[in-house]
């Protein structure tokens, strides 16, 4: 459950649908439908919520490196982080 399902929402949509028109792919088709990794795209479910913003953040400045996520991430506003790390955070 999420104290904030209105963000949580805005999350999910962003999760499964990404943002075609700003080269957003969707997290869904490589980190799977409720967030517990592909192969070896790894587990987003239950980790550790600050970890997962702290990852984000570093794939955009691209401090970590990793060539799928520094793309995916790009784009990505602090807003949409903020929305997909509460979607991510029910998982
Ligand atoms: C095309 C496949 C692909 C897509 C789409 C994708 N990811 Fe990833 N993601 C990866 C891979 C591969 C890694 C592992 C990167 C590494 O080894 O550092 C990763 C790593 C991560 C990590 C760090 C996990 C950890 O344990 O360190 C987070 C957080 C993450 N992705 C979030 C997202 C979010 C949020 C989206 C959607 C906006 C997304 N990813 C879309 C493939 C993808």
């Amino acid at each position: 459950m999420s104290s904030n399902p209105a963000l949580a929402d805005k999350g999910k949509l962003l999760y499964e649908n990404g943002a075609k028109e700003r080269d957003v792919l969707a997290c869904i088709v490589c980190h799977g439908h409720d967030g517990e990794g592909i192969n070896t795209n790894p587990r987003l479910a239950g980790q550790n919520r600050d970890y997962i913003v702290s990852s984000i953040l570093q794939f955009r400045s691209r401090l970590r490196e990793n060539k799928i996520m520094q793309h995916v991430t790009q784009n990505l506003t602090n807003d949409e982080i903020a929305a997909l790390v509460e979607y991510i955070s029910t998982k």
